[in-house]
């Protein structure tokens, strides 16, 4: 069986755990309860098959952060989740983007994947596809826009990382 291992990282109430728990039990995590960390070991089907990913879940919170070094060192795979409700959490993402540059040593090919989240909130977007796609471009790392309300997007975000990491 196949096992993967992986880190999600961003600002604080970007959604990181909403996106969890929509990927690892199909809920929608309403109330926003600050993550300090949780780990979770998840039964997951990719391409037909059943394999298990470690996820850390980690703290976007101010008062929380710091320790980004030690997860980053630990993590094979990474996801790097932002809001497309405030432009200021990709600034986040890029700083994470370029500590892992530097703490995997320069490695280009750290599976990764940028999640923007709460697409559902239309009215409040603040992130355009045009510049998502930008990025992606420039950074070399797939960007996908997901829903954890509706679940939009979500696990094909996890599979793509999921095939990132296999190829390692
Ligand atoms: P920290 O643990 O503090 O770093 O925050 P977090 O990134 O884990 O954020 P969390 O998942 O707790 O979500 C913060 C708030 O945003 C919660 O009230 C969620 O319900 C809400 N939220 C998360 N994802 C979505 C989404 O896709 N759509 C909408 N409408 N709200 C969302
Ligand atoms: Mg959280």
């Amino acid at each position: 069986v196949q096992r993967y291992s992986a880190v999600v990282l961003g600002a604080g109430g970007v959604g990181k755990s909403a996106l969890v728990m929509r990927y690892g039990k199909n809920v929608f995590l309403e109330q926003y309860d600050p993550t300090i960390e949780e780990e979770y070991d998840l039964t997951v089907e990719y391409e037909g098959k059943r394999s298990f990913l470690h996820l850390v879940d980690t703290a976007g919170t101010e008062q929380f952060t710091g320790i980004n070094e030690s997860y980053i060192q630990r993590g094979v795979g990474f996801v790097l989740v932002f809001s497309l409700t405030q432009e200021a959490t990709l600034k986040e993402v890029d700083h994470i983007r370029q500590q892992i540059h530097r703490i995997k040593g320069g490695d280009e090919n750290v599976p990764m994947v940028v999640v923007g989240t709460k697409l559902d909130l239309m009215g409040e977007r603040e992130v355009s596809s045009e510049k998502m796609q930008e990025l992606a471009m420039k950074w070399g790392v797939p960007f996908y826009e997901t829903s954890a309300k509706k679940g939009w997007h979500v696990n094909e975000a996890f599979d793509h990382l999921l095939a990132s990491m296999r190829k390692r």
